[in-house]
């Protein structure tokens, strides 16, 4: 059993990212499945996923030694981040990491040069609608660049792999991948042209699970990108895609407690937790992320609160603006849930703001082990 005096914790479940895997290889037979190790980088989970067959996303060279410190084969992971400095990519390449991102012809340079003979994937910026936690333009060249760009690539003795989008995270419009799709199969003509077959296509992540509001499942979002694939991609052109979310986002709960409630001066109940946006719930960020919460007092009649965190920083509210109800009898001491909460929590606690400690997580073999509140 999992002492609850030390709230707030996570508890992962690493059989839920087991079944979340099986459910997206159902949906998309024959895809390649690189997990985001950024996602929830718990030894556990990595393990679960190496053993299911997984791939790996890693993003640093402190996730490059994670995977490798676990025996996960280098072979497996690719250095997907496009933003790198040049010891980085040579550090990798001495551990044996072979697969890159890149989105610049900088970037591609400094990887011909710190890790000959790679495999190459350039990322390109699809036109796609914004997600619910979107990237902006921070990644990615224009659609046009990714033919000319892997064809230096090739030029400079590097292994074109084909083009690679991200639709945003949390994607909840199917049509996203539908887009991006069929821009990838216009680049794979134009690399055709250029004699270079595209061996694979990278879909990114982005797969959404329900949050307080519904996403589309991954039976569906499936169909729609096999769909797709077919139509617009070469026939025999290998998907990989790099789900951080989908895997691990239901397979944690966050476990904390309420430390204060009050009327405060602007007339509003606000319920201060002892988890905010600096211990884990980063993705409460322009209330981005809507977490569903369940409480001990669920069955009392409810009304709208302001949920913030326990720190003393103005922005440790995670929701202001959006409808929150909680039971109108919660107080100080009471038990909170907050559900599917596996993803991006635990990666994101800060290690001492405010001298609150990182988010502990409690990793729990099969789900009958844990008793819950
Ligand atoms: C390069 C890259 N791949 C994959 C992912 C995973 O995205 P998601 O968790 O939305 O599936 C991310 C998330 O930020 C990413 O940056």
């Amino acid at each position: 059993m999992i002492d609850g005096s030390t709230s707030p914790y996570l508890v992962l479940y690493p059989d839920r990212v087991a079944a979340a895997y099986r459910a997206l290889g159902a949906a998309l037979p024959g895809a390649r499945i690189r997990y985001a190790v950024k996602a929830t980088p718990v030894p556990e989970v990595l393990l679960a996923l190496a053993a299911a067959g997984a791939e790996f996303d890693v993003a640093s060279p402190g996730e490059i030694e994670l995977c490798l410190g676990l025996g996960i084969a280098p072979e497996l992971l690719c250095y997907g981040n496009t933003v790198k400095k040049a010891a980085q990519i040579a550090g990798a390449h001495a551990r044996g990491v072979r697969r890159y991102a890149f989105d610049t012809a900088d970037d591609l340079r400094r990887i011909a040069r710190h890790a000959p003979g790679a495999e190459v994937e350039c990322r390109f910026l699809p036109a796609t609608p914004p997600s619910r936690t979107p990237f902006g333009g921070k990644f990615g060249c224009a659609p046009g660049e990714v033919a000319p760009l892997l064809t230096m690539a090739r030029d400079l003795g590097l292994v074109p792999a084909g083009p690679y989008f991200h639709v945003g995270s949390q994607q909840t419009d199917p049509a996203a991948w539908r887009i991006g799709l069929e821009q990838a199969g216009r680049i794979a003509g134009e690399l055709a042209a250029a004699g270079i077959p595209v061996r694979s296509v990278n879909i990114g992540g982005g797969l959404p699970i329900p949050y307080a509001e519904p996403a589309p499942g991954l039976a569906e979002l499936g169909a729609v990108i096999t769909a797709a694939a077919r139509e617009h991609l070469p026939p025999g052109t290998a998907l990989v895609v790099e789900p951080g979310r989908a895997l691990t986002g239901a397979a944690g709960e966050l476990h904390c407690e309420v430390v204060a409630v009050r009327i405060a001066p602007d007339g509003r109940r606000w319920v201060y937790l002892d988890v905010g946006r600096y211990s884990g719930l980063a993705e409460t960020e322009n209330e981005y992320i809507v977490y569903r919460i369940a409480t001990e007092r669920d069955g009392d009649p409810r009304t709208e609160a302001v949920l913030a965190g326990p720190t003393c920083d103005g922005d440790d509210v995670l929701y202001q603006c959006t409808r929150i109800l909680l039971p109108v009898t919660l107080r100080a001491g009471d038990r909170v849930r907050i559900l599917d909460a596996g993803a991006y929590t635990a990666s994101y606690a800060s290690v001492s703001f405010n001298g609150f400690p990182p988010l502990t997580v409690h990793v729990t073999g099969a789900e009958r082990e844990w008793v819950q509140s």
